[in-house]
Order: C-alpha cells, then structure tokens, then sequence
C-alpha cells in the first residue's frame, strides 16, 4: 500500500456561505487568504493577538470577527474548515491535532505534510473558477493558473457557454487606439463575437486577429437610406442579435464619452435586446497621458473639465459655457475641436483667458502615428494649420501641458 502522501488530493469546492470558518493568526498568510474566504460568504472567525493592518481593517469592516488571543483548546468548535497559519510550530501543530480529532479539514501554512487539506492556487474569469494543485511546487500551480485564467480572459482558451445563447450585445469600449488597452472584459467579448461593428476609432489592429467567421463591419460603412447614420447602426445592432448572433459594438475610448453609447443602450433596451457596456478607456485622460501630459498636477490642476468642440462657440447649436471655461484655472482637455480650434481659442480669450496660455494638440494619440504640437492660445489657430494637424487629436489647454516629463512609449 502506498504512503498516504502518494495519492493525489482530491479536488473539491466547498460552499462556505454563512459557515464557521477559524483562522488562526492574523499575519501575511491570513492577509492572502482572507478575502477569498470572505467573498466566499463564510462566517469567519480569526483568533490572534495581533494582525496585520489589511486584516484588522477588514475586523474593523464586519466582515470577520477577531478573537484577540492566542489559540486555545476548544477554538475550532462549530467549524467546517480551518486555516492554521501563525509563526509558532507548537501553537499550529496544537490547533491541527483539535482539527483532526474533530474531523475539521486543516490547512497548515507551516507544515503541507501535516495538513488535512491544500489551498490550491484559485482565479476567476466570468463566473469560471480555476483550482491548480500540483502537490507541493505553489509557484507551478501559480503559473497554470494563470495561464488558463489569462487565456481564458483574452479568449485564446474557448470556454463557450453550451446553453442556448439568447440575443445580446455587448457594447465595448475599446480605449484610445493601442491595442494593449482595451479592457480584459472587452478583448474576452471580442473573442467571443460572431459580428464586431466597429468605429474608425479605437484598436483597430485587433479586428485583424479575429478568426475568419466573424463578420466585421465598419460602422461608417452601413448604409443608412432613409435613416440617420446613427438609427442605421442602431437597427444593424438589433437585427444581428435578434437573428441570434453575439454582437460586440466596439467603440473608441468609452463608449458614454462622446460615444452616443447611450443612444444604442436605450434602441436596444426598444427592442427587448439585453445589451451590457464594458467602460473603456478614454482618450480624454489617456491621449494627454500618453504625450506626457497630466490632466491634474499636485499645485497646478485642480480640476479639468472635458468638452465637445465639435460646434463652434457662436453656433447656437452649443452647449458649452465658454465664458465660465475662461474663468477656471484647472485643465480643459477639449475632443473633436481641431476644426473649431481657432474659434474656440478667440472665444476663451475674448472672455478673459490669458492668451500666453499653453496648448497642446496630440493627433492619433497611442498609436504609432501619435504626435504632439504645443502652442499657445494666441498661436494655436496657425500653428494647426501650419503643422496640419488633423482629426483625431486631443486638445489639452492649461498649465499642465508644461509639466511633463519624458516618459518611454
Ligand atoms: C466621437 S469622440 C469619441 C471619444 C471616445 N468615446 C473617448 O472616450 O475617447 C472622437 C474624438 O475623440 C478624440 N480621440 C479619440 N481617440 C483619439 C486618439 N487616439 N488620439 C487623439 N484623439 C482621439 C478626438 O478628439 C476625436 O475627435
């Protein structure tokens, strides 16, 4: 008969809600496990004389209850599993003996050998579970789990969902152009897509990484008739999902920044289609953030304030308060203002902005065409004819845009 210790462990998940769990001692190994326990919904109990600041905060928070004494006989009572884990052998081999008379799995940080039970190294990924044990080596165990989490996060691990899918779209922000940042969420949803409408914004250069049988259409593309553009994607949206296909609309930066992401929201929730939105980054902070530029600066920016300016300020047709723009300090970081940009920089002067104030253009932020122009309010105008700079650019006015340093692409 082989030793114990021979036989693979067996595999389980235990379902902790509201059950007495004992955790004994409060230090780094209690930190790690903690909160894993607690999202588990168990009633947790920690008996130590000190802890660490991250577990007595979460005592402090109600979400365990603290014992502040050493382990005594008896503790373990009522329990259905406990995690032993406090820098005095004897103290450990005293609660893990309680454990095993008492039929409670133990999991010993100090001693895997003697130990009832092993914590396997766990991810998550939507609603997927991932448990690696590989007998005593946690770093492995550490590195599978991660890759199958990260495979299974990016798509390269095809975990489809085998009940009927019902109609939905998933409208994703697909952040400023680099397509290194789009969300988890959002590239996980665009591995699962059969259709991605897509925007001439936004990370491109993944459409080209889609498997052959997804259909890609270009947003600017769908013929729109007797309709607005925007009812014309709306409608491709609804048909797509209602004939049973997973829909990702990916859009640039986020798709409630200037995204119409809402007007898409409320056609869909119209058609009873379940739509989810997956935020993005967007190119209001991270353009500005990728040429060097902070929005706020501790002593500089207080604030900063993102505006349209894709009407001039005189159109009727606007909604800005140019003149109370004139009058802040912080930062305005303006999109889709190339055009207007000398209309807009006459306007904040002529209400009082200083015309020596520092403007910055950064075109195609993010992407390998990214370049930045610096001027001033009183120069901007020429220089963006001068330069050529056109559409897409973030335009940054204030102090910041002298504060950068050089940072690597
Ligand atoms: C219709 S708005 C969409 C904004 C987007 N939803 C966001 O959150 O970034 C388009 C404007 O965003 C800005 N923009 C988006 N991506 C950009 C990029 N990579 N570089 C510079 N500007 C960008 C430009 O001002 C462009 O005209």
């Amino acid at each position: 008969m082989p030793e114990p210790a021979e036989h693979p462990a067996y595999p389980v998940g235990l379902r902790l809600s509201g059950r007495r769990v004992v955790v004994i001692g409060g230090g780094q190994v209690a930190q790690r496990r903690l909160p894993a326990l607690v999202a588990a919904g168990a009633d947790v109990v920690l008996v130590s004389p000190s802890a660490t600041p991250s577990v007595e905060a979460m005592a402090e928070a109600g979400e365990i209850r603290w014992t502040r004494r050493r382990y005594e006989e008896g503790d373990l009572a009522e329990s259905w599993y406990v995690l032993v884990a406090t820098g005095d052998t004897e103290a450990n081999a005293r609660a893990s003996a309680e454990a095993e008379r008492s039929r409670i799995w133990c999991v010993r940080s100090d001693d895997a050998e003697a130990a009832t039970a092993w914590t396997p190294a766990t991810g998550r990924s939507e609603g997927v579970t991932v448990a690696v044990l590989t007998g005593r080596d946690p770093r492995r165990s550490a590195a599978v789990r991660d890759a199958i989490v990260e495979g299974l996060r990016e798509g390269s691990i095809a975990a489809p969902h085998v009940r009927a899918r019902t109609p939905s779209v998933a409208l994703v922000g697909g952040g400023p152009g680099d397509p290194d940042l789009i969300t988890v969420r959002g590239r996980r949803l665009l591995a699962e897509a059969d259709v991605v409408i897509a925007d001439r914004l936004g990370p491109r250069d993944l459409l080209d990484e889609l498997p052959p049988h997804v259909e890609v259409i270009d947003a600017a593309k769908i013929p729109y008739g007797r309709f607005m553009a925007q009812e014309a994607i709306n409608n491709a949206l609804v048909e797509h999902a209602k004939a049973g296909r997973s829909v990702v609309r990916l859009k640039g930066g986020d798709p409630y920044v200037f995204g119409r992401g809402m007007e898409e929201a409320q056609a869909l929730a119209e058609a009873g289609i379940p739509c989810t939105v997956v935020p993005g980054i967007s190119s209001s902070i991270s353009v500005p953030s990728a040429a060097g530029i902070p929005v706020t600066h501790r002593g500089v920016a207080h604030e900063f304030t993102v505006v349209s300016g894709h009407v001039a300020p005189d159109d009727p047709r606007s909604l800005v308060d140019w003149q109370s723009l004139a009058r802040l300090r912080g930062t305005l970081v303006i999109l889709m203002g190339v055009d207007k940009i000398g209309a807009i920089a006459a306007a904040l002067v002529s209400h009082g902005k200083d015309p020596a104030t520092r403007v910055a253009l950064v075109q195609e932020g993010t992407t390998a065409a990214q370049r930045r122009v610096d001027a001033t309010l009183a120069t901007v105008a020429e220089t963006v004819r001068a330069e050529e700079v056109r559409p897409p650019a973030v335009i940054v006015v204030g102090d910041v845009v002298g504060v950068g340093v050089p940072t690597l692409p």
